[in-house]
């Protein structure tokens, strides 16, 4: 219980207090202030009571299946956390540590990656806000670089375009629209939801300032085949004279692949990768509000982004967007790489494999879904019904959250816009019971959503219409509409009340 020491309510002057706890102070039937800020303070107990007890109703991250970012953290870590909210990011003659840490993280990074940077070599590459930011500096730094080529040879250079796959993460179009950039997406095809690197290549021209390739899709967590573009591009650059770079955005797959798949070619071992993104928030293993993004070398980050400024002490050099930040996603970072090593990492990521595999089992031995992600990829598992003429993924989706589950349901990008899935991320805090308890809650959805639908079958009709006063039996086809009518209103009645 809390105890809150709090002005009385008949006392307007504020003299006489009592104490009180705080379910039993006025402070609990006082509605949220949500327009205006209070004129009055109140106790700090009843406002983190009253804050946290709406928070309630928030989803449980550990179970919110939806997301790729870190739900859990050790203890230990938690504390350096803590112990570092209070220092900005920037003030880095101040907090010259936290800024040898980023240093050092960069470096691990980017010889993760196989850049090529000698062993004590500094690599080049900046800490961010997550894979967002990062792709924007990413993009930023191709842009300009292909604008000064341009500029040398007198050609026009207010017409950049990207290439990548429909597949994108949202921050891609962000950038294009942002930076005025066009964006050219190759389009997907059933059976097929990545970048087909051959049609990316066709679509290059001169204007283009980079090829971006996936390294675990969002959508599917397929891997791109960043090794098969590398060749393709070589081969257009050699023909047409021009030299398109191809960045990686492996916002999931930067932390998996070099521990699962260390022969897989798609990081700065192939020549043409000038950059590449990671969040450190998904499987880097660190909370929220960390990204990296890292260039193969100095030649690749044209000097003029970068920004100087003194007025904090000495010259510091800075190429993000957002200028304060807090620097405990970073010590954290630093936290996970000495802390779990690369046996650290590598071990998680075969878990959070295996775990996947036994949940991919799982739904498949319903015998009711197909299974679109890929057994070498990000560890997750997309999936969409087979038959989704009686109930859909997004049905699925609602009625899991009965079981606390959130798992999204969504439509692929054009031209597979006809499929639907339901995805599941396996993150490191996501154990064998929690895939247990996921298949057999699955198993009871689709048990309870049969049930509904065969219901609504036998109430729906008799399979009969009257057409001139004698019956006459319903075709297949009007029996389904019939069906899919009342499925729609039974769905709008749970969520509306009216049907
Ligand atoms: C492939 C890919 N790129 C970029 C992003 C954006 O990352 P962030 O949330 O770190 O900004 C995501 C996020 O899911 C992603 O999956």
């Amino acid at each position: 219980m809390v105890l809150t020491r709090a002005r009385s309510i008949s006392d307007h002057d504020g003299d006489e207090e009592f104490v009180n706890s705080t379910f039993a102070s006025r402070y609990v039937r006082c509605p949220l202030p949500k327009w205006r800020m209070p004129e009055q303070s109140v106790p700090k107990e009843a406002a983190y009571q009253i804050i946290n007890d709406e928070l309630m109703l928030d989803g449980t991250a550990r179970l919110n299946l939806a997301s790729f970012v870190t739900t859990w953290m050790e203890p230990e870590c938690d504390k350096l956390i803590m112990a570092s909210i209070n220092k900005n990011y920037v003030d880095m003659d101040e907090y010259p540590v936290t800024t040898e840490i980023q240093n050092r993280c960069v470096n691990m990074i980017a010889n993760l990656f196989n850049a090529p940077v000698g062993d004590s070599e500094a690599a080049v590459g900046v800490g961010t806000i997550g894979s967002s930011e990062a792709i924007m500096l990413a993009g930023l730094a191709f842009k300009r670089k292909w604008q000064q080529k341009m500029k040398a040879q007198g050609k026009p250079y207010d017409k950049p375009n990207i290439v990548t796959g429909a597949n994108v993460q949202v921050c891609w179009e962000k950038f294009a629209r942002y930076f005025e950039v066009e964006l050219k997406e190759v389009k997907l095809r059933e059976g097929y939801y990545v970048m087909d690197p051959e049609k990316a290549v066709e679509l290059v021209d001169e204007n283009t300032i980079c090829v971006a390739a996936i390294l675990g899709s969002t959508l599917t967590g397929e891997f791109e085949n960043v090794k098969l573009l590398n060749e393709l591009l070589t081969k257009k650059n050699k023909e047409t004279g021009w030299d398109t770079p191809i960045h990686v955005d492996a916002a999931s797959g930067g932390f998996i692949a070099p521990f699962l798949y260390p022969e897989l070619d798609w990081d700065f071992r192939l020549p043409l990768v000038k950059s590449i993104n990671v969040s450190g928030h998904k499987y880097g293993l660190v909370y929220a509000g960390v990204g990296w993004v890292v260039w193969r070398s100095k030649e690749d980050l044209p000097d003029e982004l970068i920004f100087h400024i003194n007025y904090l002490g000495s010259d510091q050099p800075t190429f993000t967007l957002n200028f304060s930040k807090g620097s405990s996603q970073i010590i954290a970072q630093y936290y996970q790489f000495i802390r779990l090593g690369f046996e650290g990492y590598k071990n998680i990521m075969e878990n959070c494999t295996a775990n996947a595999k036994f949940l991919k089992e799982g739904i498949e031995k319903t015998g009711r879904f197909e299974i679109l992600s890929k057994d070498i990829g990000v560890p997750l598992v997309a999936f969409s019904l087979k038959d989704s003429s009686k109930y859909t993924v997004f049905n699925i989706s609602d009625s899991l959250k009965k079981f606390r589950w959130i798992v999204p349901a969504y439509t692929m990008p054009a031209d597979a816009q006809h499929i639907a899935v339901l995805r599941v991320v396996i993150r490191e805090d996501f154990s064998r019971s929690l895939a247990e308890r996921l298949i057999s809650d699955i198993g009871a959805v689709l048990k309870e959503l049969d049930a509904i639908t065969a219901q609504i079958v036998s109430s729906t009709t008799a399979h009969v219409s009257v057409i001139g006063g004698s019956l006459v039996k319903k075709s297949e086809r009007e029996i389904q509409e019939d069906v899919t009518k009342h499925w729609k209103c039974f769905v709008n009645e749970k969520k509306t009340g009216v049907c």
